[in-house]
């Protein structure tokens, strides 16, 4: 009797359609990711995919780690510098990328691209289009100048008939856009819920495996929750990429955000043109290629992406208040790491912020979250605040510590030579970097080891 009640609640599970989490009964709010109005009833099913199935290296048994052979693996080079630096290097043969980013990003442009110039090479390219019909993708293509003859195109939103291509034409490489329109008859509920993206990559991931097959599953990211995030494929795949970009300005960047192969926070920098992308070798110089001379508030810092050093634009702007809260705004940059150190040049300098409006920006979109930006955003706060500008061909980074001192940061030396290529006259940093750094001769240094020794050299 028991067990005949058990079986028959174990057939309806509630899951979020945010993040996956399961509930036998349902909830107004996901325990998991706090999001609200997310359970939908779903039967029960069994995943195919994980079952007694030999792990990624097809073994059964424990091998002991010394007979583990690592013959490396060859890369395969797309041709396309930025998309192949932020795979670690080039694509790994058998392994799984899941790109995620806004529709209409140009994750389907960025992919039939990468894909022109892999078959190019003389790989068989197979893409799936779940959205789009030939015609639509032949258009783009055109657009892009693309007519490989190895890029095949098969528009289809049946897993099982994905899966049947797939064994028939063996392709090499191929992509699955978007993985939330592909659906397998075999599971009730609908296309895009959180269970039909799990089951169809599950197959998909499964086959790509066994088979050496470089798979890319591009998946949207949207708010309200009529496709289902492609966050709880995160776990699943070899490598997790974001494209990102603002829908005012034309340049994108590919991130890393997971990788098994390579290093993460790598940024691969394009343009998005009339032509379709173009990569962008140098971004210092278009993250500054605006930038207002002389102008208070203007700061240049150099901060690492990856293995890259990148020069960017921090703006501050100091106006009084009206407000009894004054404003606190940041974009591209941590909120509270602002906070702090405002609270560390009103304590240090005697700085007067409290009946001020305080707006920190990055330029040109870009996200800047390590702490060798510290100095730099004190530094432009402190500009913006004095109506003073800080010479143009200075260059200012490291890390700020609540009792105003400033740390030495990593990677110094790639920062500092960034910043001589591209003319800077002068670096502001961390004096504990400066001993490593004599050798430098362009741009001078200055070591600094508090805010009070910075403030000396720049007002
Ligand atoms: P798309 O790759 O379809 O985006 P996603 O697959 O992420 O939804 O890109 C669509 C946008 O890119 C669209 O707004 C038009 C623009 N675009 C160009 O500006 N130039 C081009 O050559 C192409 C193909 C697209
Ligand atoms: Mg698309």
């Amino acid at each position: 009797m028991e067990r005949k009640l058990k079986m028959a609640r174990a057939r309806i599970v509630y899951s979020c359609q945010n993040c996956g989490y399961q509930s036998p009964k349902w909830l107004g709010k996901c325990n998991d990711c706090n999001q609200w109005n997310t359970f939908v009833e779903e039967k029960f099913e069994r995943a195919a995919y994980p079952r007694a199935e030999a792990g990624p290296g097809g073994h059964d048994d424990p091998t002991s780690i010394a007979e583990i052979s690592i013959a490396e693996e060859g890369r395969v080079l797309s041709g396309i510098g930025e998309f192949d630096r932020v795979l670690g290097g080039g694509l790994v043969p058998g392994s799984l990328t899941l790109i995620g980013g806004d529709p209409g990003i140009g994750k389907s442009t960025l992919l039939i691209q990468a894909f022109a110039a892999l078959s190019q090479n003389g790989l068989t390219c197979l893409y799936v289009s779940g959205e789009e019909s030939p015609r639509q993708i032949k258009l783009r293509a055109e657009r892009l100048g693309i007519a490989q003859p190895s890029l095949l195109i098969l528009s289809e939103t049946a897993l099982e008939k994905i899966l049947e291509q797939i064994k028939k034409t063996r392709p090499a490489v191929l992509v699955i856009d978007s993985i939330q329109t592909v659906f397998s008859s075999a599971l009730p509920s609908a296309p895009g819920s959180i269970s039909q993206v799990r089951e169809c990559s599950g197959s998909i991931i499964t086959l790509a495996k066994k088979s050496g097959l470089s798979t890319f599953l591009i998946g949207h990211v949207t708010k309200d929750g009529s496709l289902a995030g492609p966050r709880v494929l995160e776990h699943m795949v070899d490598t997790v990429l974001y494209f990102e970009g603002d829908r005012g300005h034309n340049f994108r960047i590919l991130r890393a955000v997971k990788n098994r192969f390579g290093s993460t926070n790598e940024i691969g920098v394009f343009e998005m043109k009339e032509g379709g992308l173009k990569e962008i070798g140098n971004p210092s110089e278009l993250f500054l290629l605006e930038r207002p001379l002389e102008a208070p508030g203007s700061v240049v810092v150099c901060s690492m992406e990856g293995t890259r050093p990148i020069l960017v634009e921090l703006q501050a702007l100091v106006s009084p208040s009206f407000l009894a809260v004054p404003r606190r705004t940041t974009i591209g940059v941590d909120h509270n790491r602002v906070a702090l150190l405002v609270a560390v040049l009103e304590k240090k300098r005697g700085v007067k912020l409290f009946n001020q409006d305080i707006f920190v920006n990055v330029a040109g979109g870009v996200q800047v979250d390590e702490p060798a930006v510290d100095l730099a955003i004190v530094a432009a706060v402190a500009s913006s605040y004095q109506e003073r500008p800080i010479d143009a061909r200075t260059v200012i980074f490291g890390e700020v510590g609540l009792a105003g001192e400033v740390r030495g940061i990593a990677q110094a030396e790639a920062r500092v030579k960034e910043a001589g290529k591209l003319g800077f006259e002068r670096a502001i940093l961390p004096s504990s970097n400066t001993a490593q750094l004599k050798h430098v001769k362009t741009p001078k240094l200055h070591g600094v080891s508090s805010v009070d020794d910075c403030w000396k050299i720049l007002f």
